[in-house]
């Protein structure tokens, strides 16, 4: 599958194995777990990319490497996913985020999402987006206002996957704007 987006800063492409080192060091970075749960492990890393790059394969899209064109370095991913838990919104597709920390408040997260948004509505037909975080990732939920994301109370949920007295349970869903 040699499918990429380009925008002015990045390249979105499919994972190969020369990101597994940035992205160990990404998934053991505190920072960028703190609303996502524990650190992970290299062998949970090599899962979790595993997983990636064989859903891209097979479904044709996903989560994308966020390749940064100026250094050709691996800053993490942007892209699509089904959820597999359910709630009221499912199913769904949902875009994420996850970026090295030394990149951030620069704008790229927003860059890459907002052409991977572009490229659901306008390549995959896809419609309706959600996207969710946990309550106190407010980063995050700016990301989502900045791309044109709007909240939905009525979608707001305790993650099924956590316990219910986790702090991180209490999540928030928004919503792509119904496009004419
Ligand atoms: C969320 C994340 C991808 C954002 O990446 P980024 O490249 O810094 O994002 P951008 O620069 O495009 O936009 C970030 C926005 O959040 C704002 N922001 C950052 N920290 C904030 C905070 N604590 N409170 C409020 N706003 C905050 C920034 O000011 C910016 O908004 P602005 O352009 O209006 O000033 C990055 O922080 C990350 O990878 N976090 C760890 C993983 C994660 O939590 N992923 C989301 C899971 S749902």
């Amino acid at each position: 599958m040699s499918l990429a987006l380009e925008t002015n800063r990045l390249i979105l492409r499919r994972f190969r194995g020369s990101d597994l080192e940035a992205m160990i060091a990404l998934h053991q970075d505190p920072a960028v777990m703190k609303y996502l749960g524990p650190l992970m492990t290299p062998e949970q890393t090599n899962d979790f990319l595993y997983n990636v790059v064989t859903v891209f394969d097979e479904q044709g899209w996903g989560l994308f490497c966020v390749e940064l064109k100026e250094t050709s370095a691996c800053l993490g991913f942007v892209g699509l996913n089904r959820p597999t838990f359910e709630a009221s919104f499912t199913p769904c597709v949902e875009i994420g985020w996850r970026l090295a920390s030394s990149h951030w408040g620069h704008g790229l997260a927003t860059e890459a999402a907002t052409e991977v948004l572009l490229y659901a509505h306008e390549m995959l037909g896809m419609d309706e987006i959600v996207a969710m975080t946990t309550k106190e990732n407010l980063a995050s939920q700016r990301v989502m206002e900045k791309i044109g994301l709007v909240r939905d109370p009525q979608g707001d949920f305790m993650h099924p996957n956590l316990q219910p007295d986790d702090p991180l349970a209490p999540h928030l869903l928004f919503r792509t704007q119904p496009r004419n």
